[in-house]
C-alpha cells in the first residue's frame, strides 16, 4: 500500500499553490454583529459576537490534514494545516477563507482559541484549541474533552467561568473506516454512547458552553468519486478499508452511516444536554441532508474540493463546508437547510432580525422567550 503512495508522487507536478473560497467584504446589519449589552446569562440568547473561545474536537478533519497539499501530493496528507480547518483554522481574514472562526472574527475581533498554520494538536501555538487528532475514534472524545477542558484552565487569556465558549464536533469517519471489521464494538449505539460521553464530561466540566455538533456524513458517498477516477480507488481502499471493501454493499455503507445520524440525533431530541440555562449541544445536519458530492458546471465530481488523497478536504472543500456549516447554525432546528458542497454562489447568511443568535433547540422552538 505504501507502494501505491509512492507511485502516486511520480505524478507530483510543481502547482504554483492551492484553490480556495472566501466572502471578500461579507458583513450583516451593524445591530446583527454587535455584543450583547450584558453578557448573556442563557445559552439560548447567544449572538455570535459574544462568543469568545473556539475550540474544536474531532480527526484528520478538524486536524485539516492535507488541506494545503498542492497538485498530486499525497504524501502531504502527513500534514495537517490546522489553521484551514473549517470549523476552527484561523488563517488568513473571511476575505481569502472561509471558517466558522473567520467568519466569528468579524463578530468579534478578540475571539480566542483559533488555530493557525500547521502542526500537531500538541503545539499549544499553532493548535491553540484544535484539540482534533488524526485517526481519532469517537472513543476518543472523553479524552479531548478533557484535553480542552485542561488547556483552557492553564491559559491565562481565558477567563473560564466568565467567557462564552464554542466547541464544534464532528467525529466518526475512522469508526466508518473500520466499522465492517470490528463487529459490535463500532456499532451505532456505541458510537452515540462515546459522544454522549465526551459531551456529558463537558457538561460536567466547562461552563458557559455550546456544543455543535456536525452531523455524520454518508461515506458511501465517496464511491461516486471511485468509480471516476480509478487512482481515487486506490488510495481510499487504504486509507478507509470499509469504504473500499468490494463486500460492502452501498446499501450497507449507507445504512451504517445513517444509523450513526440517527442515534446521534437522539442526544438533541432527548434533551439531557438541555437541563442546565448555560450550556446546550445543538446537531448542524448538513452533511446528513446533501444528497451529492459537488459537482463542477459540466456535472463532474469537483476534484478541487479534495486534497489530493481524494478523502480530506482541502482549504477550498474547507471553504464550502464552512459556509454550510454557518447557514446551518442560523437556521432554526427542524428547518436547517440540505447541505450542499457545489460551489454555487449562495451566500453566507446573516442573524435573523428577528432571532438573531446561534439558533438552538430552545430559541427554535420559543424565541421569544429568550430576547
Ligand atoms: C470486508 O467486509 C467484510 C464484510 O463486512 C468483512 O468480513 C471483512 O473483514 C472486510 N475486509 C476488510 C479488509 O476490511
Ligand atoms: C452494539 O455493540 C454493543 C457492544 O459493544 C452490544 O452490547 C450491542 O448489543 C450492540 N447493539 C447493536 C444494535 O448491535
Ligand atoms: C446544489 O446547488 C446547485 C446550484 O444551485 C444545484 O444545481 C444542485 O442541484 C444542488 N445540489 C444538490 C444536491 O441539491
Amino acid at each position: 500500500t505504501l507502494s501505491v503512495l509512492l507511485s502516486l508522487c511520480f505524478f507530483a507536478t510543481a502547482v504554483s499553490s492551492y484553490r480556495d473560497l472566501g466572502a471578500p467584504g461579507w458583513s450583516c446589519d451593524a445591530d446583527l454583529m454587535r455584543r450583547s449589552k450584558t453578557s448573556p446569562t442563557s445559552v439560548h440568547s447567544l449572538r455570535p459576537a459574544d462568543i469568545d473561545i473556539i475550540a474544536a474536537m474531532g480527526d484528520s478533519l478538524t486536524a485539516a490534514n492535507g488541506a494545503g497539499a498542492e497538485g498530486e501530493d499525497v504524501l502531504a496528507i502527513a500534514i495537517q494545516w490546522r489553521g484551514l480547518s473549517w470549523p476552527i483554522g484561523g488563517d488568513n481574514t473571511l476575505d481569502e477563507h472561509i471558517t466558522l472562526a473567520n467568519i466569528l472574527k468579524k463578530f468579534n475581533p478578540d475571539i480566542f482559541g483559533y488555530s493557525i498554520r500547521t502542526g500537531s494538536a500538541n503545539v499549544w501555538e499553532t493548535a491553540h484549541l484544535n484539540a482534533g487528532v488524526p485517526g481519532a475514534h469517537s472513543a476518543d472524545m472523553e479524552e479531548q474533552a478533557a484535553d480542552l477542558v485542561r488547556r483552557m484552565k492553564e491559559h491565562p487569556e481565558i477567563d473560564y467561568a466568565n467567557h462564552w465558549k464554542l466547541v464544534h464536533m464532528f467525529i466518526g469517519g475512522n469508526d466508518i473506516c473500520s466499522w465492517c471489521h470490528r463487529g459490535d464494538s463500532l456499532n451505532s449505539t456505541s458510537y452515540a454512547e462515546h459522544i454522549r460521553k465526551g459531551v456529558q464530561y463537558l457538561k460536567d466540566n466547562m461552563p458557559k458552553t455550546i456544543v455543535v455538533l456536525t452531523g455524520m456524513i454518508d461515506i458511501n458517498m465517496l464511491r461516486r468519486i471511485d468509480n471516476a477516477h480509478e487512482v481515487c480507488k486506490e488510495v481510499h481502499t487504504f486509507e478507509c478499508k470499509c469504504e473500499g471493501n468490494a463486500t460492502v454493499t452501498d446499501a450497507q455503507l449507507s445504512g451504517i452511516c445513517h444509523e450513526y445520524m440517527n442515534k446521534m440525533q437522539e442526544l438533541e431530541d432527548s434533551g439531557q444536554f438541555d437541563t442546565s440555562d448555560d450550556f446546550t449541544l445543538v446537531i448542524e445536519p448538513y452533511f446528513e441532508t446533501m444528497t451529492d458530492i459537488g459537482r463542477n458546471p459540466d456535472g463532474t465530481p469537483n476534484m478541487d474540493f479534495f486534497a489530493p488523497d481524494c478523502f480530506h478536504f482541502a482549504a477550498y472543500g474547507h471553504a464550502i463546508v464552512a459556509k454550510n456549516l454557518w447557514n446551518n447554525m442560523l437556521q432554526p432546528v427542524g428547518a436547517k437547510a440540505a447541505g450542499n458542497l457545489t460551489d454555487n454562489g449562495e451566500p453566507l447568511l446573516c442573524p435573523d432580525t428577528s432571532c438573531p443568535f446561534i439558533r438552538t433547540t430552545k430559541n427554535s422552538d420559543k424565541c421569544s422567550n429568550f430576547i
